[in-house]
C-alpha cells in the first residue's frame, strides 16, 4: 500500500512517532506546515484556546496529494484534549478525499483514546486503526513496540 503519514508538531514529540511509523512502513512523510509561530506561553495559550474553540488556523499548502495514498495516517498531539487545531484545519480540508486512514495521537496524559475519535469523525472515516503514546514514553525512546503493534494492524489485509 502506498502510504502517507501525515503530522503537526510543536515540540518534536509527535514527529518521533511519525518518523518511526514512515521508517517501519517505508512511507512518505508530511509535516503540517503554518505562518503562524506557536512558541513560548502565548504560542501554549492561543493553541489551547484554538483547540478548545475548534478553530481551524491558516495552514501551508502542502507537497504531497493524500487522494495519491492507498493509505493515510494522520498524527497530532493532544491539545484541550482533542486535535491540535493545524490537524483540524488539515482534516477540513482533506477528510473528504482520503482513502484508508488511521489516526494517533501523542499526550501528556489525558485524550489519548478520544482524541483518534475525534479525528475519525472529523474525517467521517472509520480507521483502519488508532493509537496513542504518551509523551514520557516517546521521550524515554519506549515506544518502538506500541510502533510496530500500530504497523502490525496497519499491514493486516482488509476484512
Ligand atoms: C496547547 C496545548 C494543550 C495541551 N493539552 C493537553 C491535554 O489536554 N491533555 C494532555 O494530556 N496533554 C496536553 N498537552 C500536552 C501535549 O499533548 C503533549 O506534550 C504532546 O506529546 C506534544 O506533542 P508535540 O511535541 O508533537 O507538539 C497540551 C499541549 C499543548 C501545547
Amino acid at each position: 500500500m502506498k502510504t502517507l503519514v501525515v503530522y503537526y508538531s510543536r515540540s518534536g514529540i509527535t514527529r518521533q512517532v511519525a518518523e518511526a511509523l514512515a521508517r517501519e512502513l517505508g512511507a512518505d512523510l508530511e509535516e503540517i506546515a503554518e505562518p503562524a509561530k506557536r512558541a513560548g506561553v502565548w504560542g501554549f495559550l492561543k493553541s489551547g484556546r484554538e483547540a478548545f474553540l475548534k478553530i481551524t488556523p491558516e495552514i501551508n499548502p502542502g507537497q504531497r496529494q493524500p487522494s495519491d495514498y492507498d493509505l493515510v495516517i494522520v498524527g497530532t498531539p493532544v491539545w484541550a484534549n482533542t486535535m491540535a487545531s493545524p490537524v483540524r484545519a488539515w482534516l477540513t480540508a482533506h477528510g473528504s478525499s482520503l482513502g484508508k486512514a488511521a489516526f494517533f495521537c501523542t499526550t501528556a496524559s489525558s485524550g489519548g483514546e478520544k482524541t483518534p475519535r475525534d479525528m475519525a469523525a472529523l474525517a467521517g472515516k472509520n480507521p483502519l486503526a488508532t493509537a496513542y503514546f504518551l509523551e514520557k514514553k516517546v521521550k524515554s525512546g519506549l515506544v518502538a513496540e506500541a510502533v510496530a503493534a500500530l504497523c502490525a494492524k496497519l499491514r493486516q489485509p482488509a476484512e
